[in-house]
C-alpha cells in the first residue's frame, strides 16, 4: 500500500512531538494555581501581636461552672463579672439558668469573638456582654458576684482591688486558686477541682464612738480581712468578725462581757436588734 509509509511517518512525528512536549515544554509551564482551600481568615490575627496572658486559656468544666454559681447563690438580679472570661461559659450559664446579667473581659480577642458567638447561639446577648480588656483595669464596684479562674498569683494581685473597690457582701468565687491569707468563707469540691467563696467584708478599721444609754466610749478597731480586734474604752474587743456588712464582737462596757451584733451602714454601725440601744459612729 503506497499510503503506509506516509501514515507511519505521521505517527512517528506525532509521538516525537508528544515526547518533546512532556520533557521540554511542561517543566517551564507556569505552576498551576493552588487548589482553593478552606477560608481560615481570622480578623483577630490583624489586631496585633499575640496577647500577653496572665493565665492560660482553660475552660471550666460544666460541673465546676454549676458549683461556682451555686456557692455564690446566684440570683436573677445579680450582675456577674467574669475576669478572663474565655469562651463565656460562666456568664452564659448564669444568664440561661437564672436570667442574671454579666460582663466578661478577656485580653485575647479570639476569646471575645468566641464568647460573643456562644452568647448569640445561646440567645442571651441581651443579658451578657464581653469586652477586650486587661483584667487589671476592669472597674469592679458594679459586680454582685465576681468569678475567677486565673492563678493564685493573679488572685493575690487582684486582692487589694477587690477589698478596696467591691461593696461589702459581694461574692467572689474562684475555681481552683485561693487568695493566700485571706481565708475563704466557703469551699466546695467539684469533681477534682476546688471552688472557693469569699464575702467581701465591710471596711471597719479605725476609730469609732460607741454610745449606749447615753454613755460613750472610744472603739478602736483593727481589721485583717474578716477578723476584727481592738479596744472599747479599757476593754478588749474579742472574737470580732465581719461578714459582708455584718459585724459581731464581744466586749465589756462595765456590765460584763456582752455580744454586739450590728450592720455597717457607711459611717455608722447600727445594731441588728433595734431595741439593743447602742450605735457606733466613725470618729475620723
Ligand atoms: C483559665 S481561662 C478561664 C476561662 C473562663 N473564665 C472559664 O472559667 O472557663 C483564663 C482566661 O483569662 C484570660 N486572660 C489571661 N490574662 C488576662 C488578662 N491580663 N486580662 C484579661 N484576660 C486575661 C485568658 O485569655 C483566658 O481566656
Amino acid at each position: 500500500m503506497p499510503k503506509r509509509p506516509f501514515v507511519r511517518a505521521l505517527l512517528f512525528g506525532a509521538g516525537a512531538a508528544l515526547v518533546i512536549l512532556i520533557f521540554y515544554v511542561a517543566p517551564w509551564r507556569p505552576a498551576a494555581p493552588p487548589a482553593p482551600q478552606e477560608n481560615r481568615f481570622n480578623p483577630a490575627a490583624l489586631a496585633g501581636p499575640a496577647p500577653q496572658l496572665d493565665a492560660p486559656y482553660l475552660a471550666s468544666p460544666g460541673e465546676v461552672v454549676d458549683a461556682m454559681l451555686g456557692i455564690a447563690r446566684l440570683r436573677p438580679e445579680d450582675f456577674v463579672i467574669d475576669l478572663g472570661s474565655g469562651d463565656g461559659r460562666i456568664l452564659i450559664a448564669a444568664a440561661r439558668s437564672n436570667g442574671a446579667r454579666g460582663l466578661g473581659v478577656d485580653i485575647d480577642p479570639a476569646r471575645i469573638a468566641e464568647a460573643e458567638a456562644n452568647a448569640r447561639a445561646a440567645g442571651v446577648t441581651g443579658l451578657v456582654s464581653f469586652r477586650r480588656e486587661d483584667l487589671f483595669r476592669t472597674p469592679l464596684a458594679q459586680a454582685d458576684i465576681l468569678t475567677l479562674y486565673l492563678s493564685q498569683e493573679v488572685n493575690l494581685r487582684l486582692r487589694p482591688r477587690i477589698l478596696a473597690q467591691m461593696r461589702p457582701g459581694t461574692r467572689v468565687v474562684s475555681h481552683e486558686f485561693d487568695m493566700g491569707d485571706w481565708r475563704w468563707d466557703d469551699r466546695r469540691r467539684a469533681g477534682a477541682a476546688n471552688v472557693y467563696l469569699w464575702i467581701v467584708p465591710a471596711r471597719v478599721a479605725g476609730n469609732w464612738t460607741l454610745t449606749r444609754n447615753g454613755r460613750s466610749v472610744q472603739l478602736v478597731l483593727a481589721q485583717r480581712y474578716q477578723q476584727v480586734t481592738g479596744t472599747a474604752g479599757e476593754a478588749r474587743v474579742e472574737q470580732g468578725r465581719v461578714s459582708g456588712a455584718g459585724i459581731r464582737f464581744i466586749t465589756n462596757l462595765g456590765q460584763g462581757r456582752e455580744t454586739f451584733e450590728g450592720r455597717v451602714e457607711g459611717d455608722t454601725i447600727v445594731p441588728t436588734d433595734a431595741q439593743a440601744g447602742w450605735r457606733a459612729v466613725r470618729a475620723g
